[in-house]
């Protein structure tokens, strides 16, 4: 009886501590099996990058996490609740803590980009007037490192990472506690994607979201993630800090971290971490 109140109690604060949770999730194409039995949990406040080969399943993964996708088996949990094919309001209350970026941006063309950031607010939000709107509208645009007059801008008119900022100020239109980024920094340049990365982290910090982020970027990897996840075989087969992952001996794994490009990441990290312990008194952590 104690046993199986105190597991109780045990869930719960484990439910506390996580965000989102996946478990025995399957998604099926006709006879193209993407997922099966696959787990994962991600813990509230972290980064958790997402890597895996191309076509591995990492978009069709959040897809059926933000429920656009109807996994075969298996249940997600958001912040406690079982989202799968629920259209209740309890699960609508869930939705509206999240915001999406998806894969190549997707903004509205047709739309300026403080229309874009608005179409959420309206769709969630019908009750709140134009003019409150737009101050909301313009204040994410700001957030996110953008000028004030990118707003009134066509997508078409804006750089690459111009427009991959207007898609995170939509996606934080209703101050998301979750944030599902998808290939973020896909065709930016280094510096671009770098300083996309930085945006990604600062906010995260200040506003303390969880941040589901796929990425190809070793770089992204390296410098803002807390944990990353591995997709491959069908399952999510290891998530771990980079170091954790690197002591696997799985050769994808490997390949990935240990190749030149891997090897290059890490000396870049290496030299900045030591810029800043020669530059700064104490050193860093
Ligand atoms: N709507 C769909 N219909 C059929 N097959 C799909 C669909 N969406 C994704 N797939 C297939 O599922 C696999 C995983 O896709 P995806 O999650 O987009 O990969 P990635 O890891 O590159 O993001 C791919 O083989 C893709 O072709
Ligand atoms: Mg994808």
């Amino acid at each position: 009886m104690q046993q199986a109140e105190e597991r109780r109690v045990d869930d719960a604060i484990a439910q506390d501590e996580v965000a989102i949770r996946v478990r025995g999730l399957r998604n099926s194409f006709g006879d193209q099996v993407v997922h099966e039995k696959l787990d994962l949990d991600v813990r509230k406040g972290e980064i958790l990058g997402v890597v895996g080969g191309s076509g591995t399943g990492k978009s069709v993964l959040m897809r059926s996490i933000i429920g656009l996708q109807m996994p075969d088996a298996g249940d997600v949990c958001v912040f406690g609740e079982s989202m799968v094919g629920r259209l209740d309001d309890e699960a609508l209350a869930v939705r509206k803590r999240w915001g999406v970026l998806f894969q190549g941006g997707a903004l509205f063309s047709t739309l300026t980009v403080a229309e874009n950031v608005e179409v959420p607010i309206r769709e969630y939000y019908p009750n709140i007037g134009p003019q409150l709107r737009d101050e909301i509208a313009a204040y994410k645009i700001r957030m996110t490192g953008l000028p004030a007059e990118a707003g009134p801008k066509y997508p078409a008119e804006l750089s690459g990472g111009m427009r991959k900022r207007a898609g995170l100020a939509r996606a934080l239109a209703l101050d998301p506690d979750l944030l599902f980024l998808d290939e973020p920094t896909a065709g930016l340049d280094p510096i671009g994607a770098a300083a996309f990365d930085d945006q990604t982290r600062k906010l995260q910090q200040t506003l303390g979201l969880t941040v589901f982020l796929i990425t190809h970027d070793l770089d992204t990897l390296y410098s803002i993630c807390d944990r990353v996840a591995v997709l491959a075989d069908k399952k999510v087969i290891a998530v771990g800090t980079i170091e954790e992952l690197l002591a696997l001996d799985h050769p994808w794994i490997q390949e990935y971290f240990n190749g030149p490009r891997g090897r290059a990441a890490t000396a870049a990290v290496e030299r900045e971490k030591n810029k800043a312990a020669s530059t700064s008194p104490e050193g860093r952590r």
